[in-house]
């Protein structure tokens, strides 16, 4: 790394003094690509990239990716000069300059960069770094070399069916956020599946291992195997096969773009490793080795989980090893990036418990890994050390001691920082490198949450304390396009200085400001989100992340629940209801003065209107629905029936205004992705089939429109288990699922409770169960849009309207419930 860097440093000292004529130099032609890519035609041309290895550090902390942004004075040419010891220090350059002379960025739910001045601003002179040995332009560094984004998860939750167009703006936005390592998750089947054929094994074979595109993150962690979407739907698991092939193919191609795209970011794709985990059939080509089954895995029928591996210690393990990373390296056209993801027991039991065999295991993996590549690091998640009933002090010891003994060098992310941190309890992982996360979010739910404050100082805690192994901090939620100033926070940390306090107000102001515009971010806004600030994104509760509003699980008499994913609205209500009324008051005066409203704005206003009706106004509509059926008054379980079922019907309409509130939007992307390289891709093995019974695309769009359906819905074959298992773990509240799916729950629910009050008989949950369940299934096997009502994507409706619409319909009740009335 560091011979690259001055390599690069020293190359570009020398062009810099013949240089102002030449043209951009080609290390840095990839961030050219990224301004005409995002910015209008008359930045094109605006920034001068030059990576330098020179620049004096802004403090003995901020020592990695050191940049500097500066004026330029040369007539004709760029203005802005970017100068940076990477090519992430360069994006974030490039952020900076975007942030504080623009006042733009981008962001998940838009941008504005189409209201930048035609003319690129200088660098304004106000935020000048003091106490800096530089006395001009502005020089930031990070205070760590990693900077790392996302969960594996999250390639099932979030990304499964992105196209590279969103990838690639998603990479656009990771080099702007100065996120310099990636697991790159994607297509990775193509390359196991190779592998799987070579060990002479059938596609008859793999079948039962892989699973369909929405649930590989856990295959591939050994939790779950097999596919179910052809019982969901009806076909044939023969079809199922050529499907399940045909995602693996256009997949691949995916992962070549994106692969490609890192590289020439210098990026560091964390790279898939052999895991252990292997199709059953796979042991009896090998009688005389070692196998097991893995443990079960969240109430899935054994067919499903208890996936089969090799015992780590014996020598096949390394042998497959082996084999699987030469090959992988081979097909990436002899790339590697060194960094390996390997989950041995990530929520799964080892299939040892003595700290001689713990320890036995990890030397042998250590070593299988560098068999192939002496560099290698093994990257791992340390979700796996949650379970304490397992991994002991003893057993951790032991564990991490035997990468030490086969002289490894593992880098951990310690995935859940913010709320249930490993690292504290683990002497910072004995001394080995580790990164900290900021989660917030699992199953890519959608509620108000955060912890602010500590998300200002958690991190530094962790660098003080071991300053010389922290070297990364990331975002690990599960989804996106929730609490984005969370996120965003957690990535502006590591380039401040942990001796400087952060000013937490003005830093909120300044990032409220950059999201809608100077005169768009008015003090009535500011002092919503300020409002905002103070409740929803500041749990103390303890509770590891969001809630989940009442609509998204199953109707129940009871819908307390402070378990995981629980249904606690901790925050004070009436302050989030006076910050949306602000929220929504002010859009009306946009509106009036015809003012172009942000797409950040529209989404925010969208957010706030879903968490008020469906964490404030909902659940009290619930309280009195269930009171009038205890006291068996008939008409009044009708009259808030009716009010709860209006309510539904209002929520669907807002969500469905935004797309990324839209289940139609969630469908389309998984139909369209059977061809996420958007080419002319030929289908032809499909399209020459006409008979009805043989895979075609029809049928291949509804395998993944299942898949789509399935995960926010039943999140496996079954939509029901005991409590811990996985049915709406993944649910969300989104236009077009809400009136599909959770309305006819609660209709059904509405109606026996009616029917129980007049008969004064208790409400029969088994009965409603089965009942629910058998619409549920007929459900998972629709194609959308054929029902009434279903529009394709968003209901092309503008959200401020429907948003002005429903405070007149819900502000009052919303404010008296807030205060503890009744509805
Ligand atoms: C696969 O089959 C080929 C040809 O029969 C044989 O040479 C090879 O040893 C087999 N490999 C494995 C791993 O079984
Ligand atoms: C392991 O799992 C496979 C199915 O994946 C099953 O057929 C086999 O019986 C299991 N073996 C043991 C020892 O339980
Ligand atoms: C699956 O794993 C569980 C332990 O987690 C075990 O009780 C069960 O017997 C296993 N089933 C099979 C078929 O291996
Ligand atoms: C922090 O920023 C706010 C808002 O800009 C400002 O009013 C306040 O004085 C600042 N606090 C300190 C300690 O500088
Ligand atoms: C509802 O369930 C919660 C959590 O399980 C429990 O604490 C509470 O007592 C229950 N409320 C009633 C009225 O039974």
């Amino acid at each position: 790394m560091v011979t690259r860097k001055t390599f690069i440093g020293l190359v570009v000292v020398l062009v810099q003094t013949v240089a102002i004529i030449s043209a951009a130099p080609s290390e840095t032609a990839s961030l050219q690509g990224l301004v005409q890519r995002l910015l209008p035609k008359s930045y094109h041309n605006a920034f001068d990239f030059q990576l330098v290895s020179d620049i004096p550090q802004p403090s003995a902390d901020n020592k990695y990716d050191v940049y500097r942004v500066s004026n330029k004075k040369v007539k004709n040419g760029p203005s802005i000069l970017i100068e940076g010891a990477t090519l992430s220090a360069l994006g974030a350059g490039l952020k900076y300059y975007l942030d504080q002379a623009g006042q733009v960025e981008l962001t998940w739910s838009g941008n504005r960069f189409d209201e930048l001045p035609r003319v690129p601003p200088q660098v304004p002179d106000l935020e000048l770094d003091t106490g800096n040995v530089v006395t001009t332009g502005h020089v930031r560094g990070s205070i760590v070399p990693h900077r790392y984004y996302t969960n594996v998860v999250s390639f099932g939750y979030q990304f499964v069916f992105w196209d590279w167009k969103r990838w690639e703006r998603e990479i656009d936005w990771m080099m702007l956020n100065g996120i310099n390592m990636l697991p790159a998750m994607v297509g990775q089947e193509y390359v196991f599946r190779q592998f799987f054929y070579n060990l002479n094994l059938t596609d008859a074979d793999l079948f039962p291992f892989l699973t369909g595109p929405a649930f590989m993150p856990w295959q591939r962690m050994g939790n779950l195997q097999g596919s179910w979407n052809h019982e969901l739907t009806h076909t044939s698991a023969a079809n199922e096969l050529v499907y399940k092939n045909k995602w693996i193919d256009t997949q691949w191609d995916l992962q070549k773009l994106i692969l490609a795209r890192l590289q020439d970011f210098d990026i560091t794709a964390v790279l898939p490793a052999f895991q252990a985990f292997v199709p059953y059939s796979l042991v009896a080509k090998y009688p005389n080795n070692v196998f097991g089954n893995s443990s079960d895995w969240s109430f899935f029928p054994e067919q499903y989980t208890n996936v089969t591996y090799v015992s780590p210690t014996d020598p096949l393990f390394s042998d497959l090893s082996a084999q699987f990373l030469d090959l992988q390296q081979k097909l990436n056209g002899g790339y590697t990036s060194h960094y390996y993801l390997l989950d041995l027991y990530n929520e799964l039991v080892p299939e040892c418990a003595t700290p001689t065999c713990l320890k036995a295991i990890t030397i042998s993996v250590t070593k299988a890994l560098q068999r192939v590549d002496k560099d290698a690091v093994w990257t791992m998640q340390g979700w796996f050390l949650q379970d304490t009933t397992i991994w002991t002090p003893e057993a951790t010891q032991a564990y991490f001691q035997g990468i030490r003994d086969a002289d490894g060098t593992p880098f951990i992310f310690d995935l859940a920082s913010d709320s249930l941190p490993v690292w504290n309890t683990n002497e910072g992982f004995y001394g080995f490198d580790f990164g900290w996360s900021l989660i917030n979010n699992y199953g890519a739910a959608q509620g108000l949450f955060g912890k602010l404050p500590e998300l200002f100082t958690l991190p530094f805690t962790a660098y003080n304390e071991y300053p010389g192994n922290l070297k990364g901090m990331g975002v690990t939620a599960e989804g996106i396009n929730n609490n984005e100033y969370l996120y965003e926070t957690l990535l502006d940390l590591p380039w401040h200085d942990p001796k400087a306090t952060i000013n937490q107000t003005r830093h909120l102001e300044l990032f409220v400001r950059r999201r809608y515009g100077a005169s768009l971010a008015t003090p009535s806004v500011q002092d919503a989100f300020h409002k905002l600030s103070k409740t929803v994104w500041d749990c103390q509760t303890g509770q590891p992340s969001q809630s989940k509003s009442y609509i998204e699980k199953l109707p129940n008499l009871n819908m307390t629940d402070d378990g995981w994913l629980g249904t606690i609205f901790w925050y004070d209500k009436t302050t989030v209801v006076q910050a949306w009324s602000q929220l929504v008051q002010e859009s009306a005066l946009f509106s009036k003065k015809h003012a172009k409203v942000p797409s950040s704005f529209k989404f925010d206003l969208v957010d706030t209107t879903r968490e008020v009706l469906l964490a404030t106004v909902f659940p009290a509509i619930h309280g009195a629905l269930v009171d009038s059926y205890q006291s068996n008054d008939v008409s009044k379980v009708q009259a808030y029936g009716r009010q709860l079922v209006s309510l539904i019907h209002d929520a669907d309409l807002l969500l469905n205004t935004h797309e990324l509130f839209s289940f139609g939007s969630w469908v389309q992307a998984a139909r369209d992705s059977r061809n996420p390289l958007r080419t002319r891709q030929s289908f032809e093995s499909f399209e020459s089939d006409h008979s009805s019974s043989g895979p075609g695309v029809a049928g291949y769009e509804q395998f993944l429109e299942s898949n789509a359906r399935d995960i926010v819905t039943w999140w496996g074959p079954e939509g029901t288990g005991p409590p811990g298992s996985l049915p709406d773990y993944a649910s969300k509240q989104w236009g077009g699922l809400i009136n599909s799916f959770y309305l006819p729950r609660w209709q059904l629910f509405i109606q026996q409770l009616e029917k129980a009050a007049a008969d004064r008989k208790p409400w029969n949950r088994d009965d409603y169960i089965t009942k629910n369940l058998a619409r549920e299934a007929i459900w998972q096997a629709q194609i959308w849009g054929h029902q009434k009502g279903e529009t394709k994507t968003t209901n092309g409706q503008d959200p401020v309207k429907v948003v002005q619409e429903l405070s007149a319909r819900w502000g009052a009740l919303a404010v008296k419930i807030a205060a503890g009335g009744k509805p």
